[in-house]
């Protein structure tokens, strides 16, 4: 039993029922077969079979304006981006690398966080964040990790133990989405299980702490 699993058994002890969390990945790219956008599919599939409720924000749900924060007008997609994190329990995030680091089209999406700013969960505070990151090379993928790593730390989230950093100059993905490196697969299943497992404390938390209706 992991740690996450007794702290669940702990809560359950006292009472808390045990709720189903959120987890939402966000990151890809617009193309309809970005590999970005597959590894987050396969590591939502670890979420969901950890017993989580998964959603994703990707391909066009990231077409949204340059984020201004003297501009106050939403979009659809930006107005769905800031709501649906605002429920997240957890989030995965995912990259490809440009130029060495995270794709503008991603962090912008990420810089739309700042309407959480006031929240009583601002940015991703309180939550779990694993994060993917793709590129043509080990020092594009690595590098790019590294730096969503960093702005998890900065929007007061909890990076998870696994990061995963992909090759996709090596075959990965197949046509459908499966991947078909075993190692790679395992991780981000194992990532998303994470991820899971830990939105699922902070979910009863948030239950527990509910005013009873
Ligand atoms: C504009 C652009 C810049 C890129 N820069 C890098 C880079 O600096 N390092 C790298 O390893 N790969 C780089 N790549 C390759 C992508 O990171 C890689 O192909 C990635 O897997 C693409 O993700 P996707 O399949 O989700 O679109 C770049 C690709 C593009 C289109």
């Amino acid at each position: 039993m992991s740690d996450l699993e007794q702290g669940v058994a702990v809560l359950e002890r006292s009472g808390v029922a045990r709720a189903r969390p959120l987890v939402v990945a966000l990151g890809g790219t617009l193309s309809a077969g970005s590999s970005t956008e597959k590894a987050l599919r396969v590591a939502l599939a670890g979420a969901a079979a950890a017993g989580a409720d998964v959603e994703i924000i990707s391909g066009a749900a990231l077409d949204m304006p340059l984020y201004a924060w003297e501009r106050k007008e939403r979009t659809p997609a930006a107005a769905h981006l800031v709501a649906t994190l605002r429920r997240a329990d957890g989030v995965i995030l995912g990259s490809p690398g440009y130029h060495g680091g995270i794709s503008g089209l991603v962090k912008n999406a990420l810089d739309y966080t700042e309407d959480m700013a006031r929240d009583d969960w601002p940015y991703f505070h309180g939550r779990p964040v694993g994060a993917v990151a793709t590129g043509a090379g080990w020092q594009g993928a690595v590098a790019t990790l590294i730096a969503l790593r960093g702005v998890v730390h900065a929007l007061r989230g909890w990076n998870t133990p696994l990061g995963v950093a992909i090759n996709t100059s090596e075959r990965v993905f197949d046509a459908e989405g499966a991947c078909v490196d075993a190692k790679i697969d395992a991780m981000l299943q194992a990532m998303g299980r994470e991820v899971a497992q830990a939105a699922r404390v902070r979910a009863m938390m948030l239950q527990a702490d509910a005013p009873t209706p």
